[in-house]
């Protein structure tokens, strides 16, 4: 689908990249000829996704120690990136929190900590690398990872909810106001991508899954492939004249959730023809 050197002499930040999805993009842009800059709080997990990465496609990926919610740090951590391949020409903000909890169960503790990561720390990365890129007339792309459910809202995960509606907003209002600066804005709303740290904390029952599976559309869950094949196009020249658009990719889950007569899939053959006989009196 894209030329083995697309990304050649480009350099991809990637919050949480060391593991996840943020791990699947960040050895796909490697595949396609990028540095690639990963960061999170973890640095031994992140040196260990940065050698199995570079072990596979020989380019060179840069671990840095980073929690996102620290700008102080960030500005530290951006110049050492800075440093290391000459410039950072895009963001990938992954990096996430989240739990599942009946919203009354929460203490303001666990709130701050799910927005301060998703929310506070997004727009923390985006504006610093904002300032940088305007600053040093750098044509920056960033592509942040959302859900579907920062459109239409979702219960027992509001703080997540609410932070990525939030990041959503960003994507939009950056897109109109820094597109003067050659600067483009897009995000990724996925579905259900199998991942351990979604699923250890969102689906502590198998049974979950199931069900999750059952009312998607296409009926099974997505492949990581098919996401960083997404995201290497909108961080590509491919979709150059592309901002402020958020794509979704979740097997159809959310449109089968929200049409209102979609609930008769549950309907046998049977019902039908008793329907249609009842529908025609
Ligand atoms: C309720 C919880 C909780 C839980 C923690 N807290 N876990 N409350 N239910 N399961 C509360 C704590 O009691 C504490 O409040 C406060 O939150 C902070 O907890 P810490 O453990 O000190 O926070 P921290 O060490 O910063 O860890 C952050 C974390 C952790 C979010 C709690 O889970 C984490 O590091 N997550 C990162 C990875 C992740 O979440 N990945 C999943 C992304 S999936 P008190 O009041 O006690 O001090 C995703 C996709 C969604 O976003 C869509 C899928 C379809
Ligand atoms: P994951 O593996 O748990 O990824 C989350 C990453 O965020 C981790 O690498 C973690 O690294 C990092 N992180 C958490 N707190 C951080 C902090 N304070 N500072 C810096 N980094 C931090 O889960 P995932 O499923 O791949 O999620 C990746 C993205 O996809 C998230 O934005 C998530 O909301 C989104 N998403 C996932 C799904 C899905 O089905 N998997 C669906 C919709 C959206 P450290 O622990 O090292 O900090």
């Amino acid at each position: 689908m894209f030329k083995d050197n697309i990304f050649e002499n480009t350099t991809i930040f990637i919050t949480g990249g060391g593991s996840g999805l943020g791990k699947s993009m960040a050895e796909k842009l490697s595949g396609l000829g990028a540095n690639i800059i990963i960061a999170s709080r973890n640095l031994e997990r992140l040196s260990q996704t940065a050698r199995e990465i570079t072990g596979r496609t020989g380019r060179e990926v840069l671990a840095l120690e980073h929690d996102v919610r620290n700008y102080r740090q960030l500005k530290h951590v951006l110049k050492e990136g800075i440093e290391h391949f000459g410039k950072i020409d895009a963001l990938i903000n992954n990096a996430a929190g989240n739990f599942i909890s009946p919203t009354e169960k929460l203490s303001y503790k666990a709130f701050d900590t799910i927005v301060d990561i998703v929310l506070r720390g997004t727009y923390y990365t985006t504006l610093a690398f904002g300032k940088y890129w305007i600053k040093e007339s750098i044509k920056g792309t960033i592509l942040n990872i959302v859900t579907t459910y920062a459109s239409t809202g979702s219960g027992y995960v509001v703080p997540s909810s609410i932070s990525k509606a939030g990041v959503l907003n960003l994507t939009r209002s950056l897109a109109a106001e820094w597109g003067k600066h050659n600067i483009r804005l897009n995000a990724i709303a996925p579905g259900l991508f199998p991942t351990q740290g979604a699923w250890e904390r969102l689906f502590p029952d198998e049974r979950f899954i199931q069900k999750m599976t059952e009312r998607i559309p296409l009926k099974r869950i997505g492949r990581h492939e098919e996401l960083t094949h997404l995201a290497a196009y909108l961080l590509s020249p491919y979709s150059a004249y592309m901002t402020g658009e958020v794509i979704t990719i979740d097997g159809g889950e959310w449109l089968a959730g929200a049409g209102e007569f979609n609930f008769l899939e549950e309907l046998t053959t049977d019902d039908w023809d008793e329907w249609k006989k009842k529908g025609r009196r």
